[in-house]
């Protein structure tokens, strides 16, 4: 494993590794990884010859300082955590390597999909997302970048982005890794309480309901017993939307081909969100 703070010695190895014809994959994350991480670790291993994993926590994507300060950094932990799995390029910057001050990044725009959903609760969100990867890919320039779709609006944004861009990386989806009784792995969990965590299991069972209510009823019908069935369990939603997978407009009377549930809801302090096509 080799670990880099600043962006240039990782361009400079990252070339060597280009030379010799080895492809590059990327798994970028805020670290406080866990097995979700992991298994997007595994499957960049799997298909690339040199993973590269960054660890920054993004600070324009927040949308409270608050939020921000407690976000889990567990860096010594990440690094033990990554050693496991091989020989991993980890990319550790501090905010000035990735925010340069001639750096420029106007609006993007994302054709409304980022006014949506988390859009819609978190303004300015979804840019910060994008300008910090549209940097990341720039620095690391992969063939392959791996996201979870626990995020399931953020591939979408992050798929736009990159064919407006026209960047040559493909961007693979990895499928949510969960604990045995159904919580999406999160690092936001490590400020659940085990009362929390089990409370926080109606996410899950809101969405294994929703599969079930689909093949009864039409979205809108479906979306309101599953709402009702929410507000039964501890948790405070935020929202609660079907959407269809291609464009993530809300579904009203008729299913899409493809349709996707997202919930984004509040365990005491800590803000959760979980998704499942349906
Ligand atoms: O999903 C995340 O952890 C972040 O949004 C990402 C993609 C690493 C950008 O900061």
């Amino acid at each position: 494993m080799q670990i880099f703070q600043d962006k240039q010695s990782l361009i400079q190895a990252l070339k060597e590794i280009k030379a010799a014809g080895k492809s590059i994959g990327f798994v970028p994350t805020m670290g406080a990884l866990h097995d979700g991480h992991i298994s997007l670790v595994r499957s960049a291993l799997q298909v690339t010859d040199q993973v590269v994993v960054s660890i920054f926590v993004n600070p324009t994507q927040f949308n409270t300082a608050s939020d921000l300060d407690k976000y889990p950094r567990t860096l010594q932990a990440d690094i033990a955590l990554l050693q496991k799995e091989g020989d991993i390029f980890v990319f550790a910057p501090a905010v000035s390597e990735i925010y340069p001050e001639d750096d420029f990044f106007g609006p993007f725009d994302l054709e409304g999909i980022d006014l949506v959903m988390e859009g819609k609760f978190r303004p300015g969100h979804f840019q910060g997302v994008v300008h910090v990867v549209r940097n990341l890919f720039q620095i690391v320039q992969p063939q392959k970048a791996f996201f979870g779709l626990k995020d399931f609006q953020q591939v979408a944004v992050i798929r736009l982005m990159t064919k407006k861009l026209a960047l040559p990386i493909e961007i693979v989806a990895c499928a949510i890794e969960r604990s045995t009784n159904g919580l999406a792995l999160s690092s936001r969990n490590l400020r659940l309480s085990e009362t929390q965590k089990e409370d926080a299991l109606i996410l899950f069972q809101t969405l294994a309901l929703l599969k079930k209510l689909k093949k009864e009823f039409s979205p809108a019908v479906s979306r309101e017993k599953a709402m009702e069935f929410f507000k039964k369990g501890k948790l405070e939603l935020e929202y609660l939307e079907i959407v269809s997978s291609e464009t993530l407009e809300a579904l009203d009377q008729t299913w899409s081909e493809s349709s996707t549930c997202c919930i984004a809801a509040f365990c005491g302090e800590v803000r959760l969100i979980d998704t499942a096509q349906l």
